[in-house]
């Protein structure tokens, strides 16, 4: 078995100095809440985002539902999960003031989850955002620096001063965001991958 590695940034944000403004979303998208119920909402929503992504290559169980399940469940119980920086984000085709999460549960036509984030705070005290994803076809509308914004502001309220994440150095869209928002390189890092065939990415 042969071992790919794949850069990674570490990218860091001193959240005194972000723009919280900026957290805004179009007309038509909701944020909903972190509930347990949602967890199979959020593992399906995080698969349809990364399943042809990078990220699916460097961890795998991001390709996969069940991957993505197991995930969720394994987020949601760590230490410090947080559940005011861990958010879905919701397109309704009509919006009747009724909360998008609570509809889905007996009127789930016309919301589709297209967003979903999650924050922990790690042993040092700092925020981790865990995954940040946005299906296909919502993306260039400004909803993945709007939920990110989302989960900062929820670290915020937790009362951390600071958050990290870590990004593969190809996905040059994802760090152009990070940058755009306040986050900085911090460190480069290097993931070893068994795949076919050996290589630095
Ligand atoms: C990374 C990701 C979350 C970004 O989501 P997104 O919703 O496209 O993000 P945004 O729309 O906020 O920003 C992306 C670009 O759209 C632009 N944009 C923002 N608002 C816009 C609008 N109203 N109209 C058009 N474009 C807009 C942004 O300026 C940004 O452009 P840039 O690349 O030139 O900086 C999404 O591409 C994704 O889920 N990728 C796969 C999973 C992944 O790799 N996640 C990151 C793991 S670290």
């Amino acid at each position: 078995m042969s071992l790919t590695y794949f850069k990674r940034y570490r990218m860091e944000v001193d959240l005194g100095r972000v723009d919280f403004t900026q957290c805004k979303l179009p007309p038509g998208y909701k944020f909903v809440s972190y509930d347990s119920s949602l967890l199979s909402t959020h593992a399906e929503t995080k698969y349809l985002s990364f399943r042809h992504e990078i990220d699916a290559n460097v961890f795998p169980c991001l390709g996969d539902y069940d991957g993505c399940s197991r995930l969720m469940v394994e987020i949601s119980r760590k230490e410090g999960f947080l559940p005011g920086a861990t958010w879905l984000l919701a397109h309704m085709e009509r919006d009747d003031g009724i909360d998008p999460g609570s509809r889905r549960l007996y009127d789930p036509d016309g919301v589709t989850f297209v967003g979903t984030v999650q924050g922990v705070e790690d042993r040092f005290g700092l925020g981790s955002i865990q995954n940040l994803g946005v299906v296909p076809e919502h993306r260039g509308r400004g909803l993945g620096g709007a939920l990110l914004l989302k989960a900062l502001d929820g670290f915020r309220r937790a009362g951390l001063r600071r958050a990290f994440l870590e990004v593969t150095a190809q996905n040059d869209g994802a760090v152009r965001l990070y940058r755009k928002l306040g986050f900085y390189k911090a460190r480069t890092v290097y993931k070893a991958v068994e795949l076919l065939g050996t290589a630095v990415r």
